[in-house]
């Protein structure tokens, strides 16, 4: 588990599906993804992809609880994926939109750059997110864990922005 000031970010559970559907099927967060609605087949099936992946490699998105009321208020963590046919590790986060415009999101972030290099031994140069050039608090979340945009991108019709670190 990792501990922040005013986070727990810990391994997802099948038991978080709920609470998961309650955060993904805000209008105002499915935006960000240009979805209506995520159905409980999607999201179930969502879970289960990550719940998959973090046996694989022991970490995945992790469950973010707010220390102060316990509840679960987002995911952030890490998946591997890769980009050009070159391995990265994207960085990735979401949040109920109760709860923006907090910090929360820097903050958890910034503890998952941190246990990336320092507990996992990642390479920062591995590390990444692909961000909708549209989604502006996303951007403004990566610089501000000290990314910066190396590339930018279209798929699917949708211009992205690919943000990485600089090298140490
Ligand atoms: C992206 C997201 C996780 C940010 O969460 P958050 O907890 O609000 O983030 P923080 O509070 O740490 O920081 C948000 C930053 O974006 C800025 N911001 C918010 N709305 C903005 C807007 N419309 N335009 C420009 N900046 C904006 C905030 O001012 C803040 O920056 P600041 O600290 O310099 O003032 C949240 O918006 C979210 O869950 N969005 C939907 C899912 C998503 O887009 N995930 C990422 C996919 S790449």
């Amino acid at each position: 588990m990792i501990e922040t000031e005013r986070l727990y970010l810990r391994l997802m559970k099948e038991s978080d599906t709920d609470d998961m559907l309650g955060i993904f099927n805000e209008p105002k967060l499915m935006k960000a993804f240009g979805f209506e609605s995520f159905s409980r087949e999607q999201m179930i099936r969502w879970v289960s992809r990550n719940l998959q992946y973090q046996e694989k490699y022991g970490y995945g998105l992790f469950s973010v609880i707010l220390k102060s009321n316990g509840k679960l208020i987002g995911d952030c963590g890490l998946e591997c994926t890769t980009f050009e046919g070159n391995e990265c590790i994207e960085i990735g986060y979401d949040f109920s939109s109760v709860y923006w415009n907090q910090g929360y999101a820097t903050e958890a972030a910034s503890a998952v750059r941190d246990f990336s290099i320092n507990d996992l031994n990642i390479d920062s140069r591995l590390l990444c997110s692909f961000i909708r050039k549209i989604n502006a608090p996303s951007i403004r979340v990566s610089q501000k864990i000290g990314m910066k945009k190396t590339k930018e991108y279209s798929q699917n019709g949708i211009e992205y922005y690919l943000y990485q670190f600089p090298p140490p």
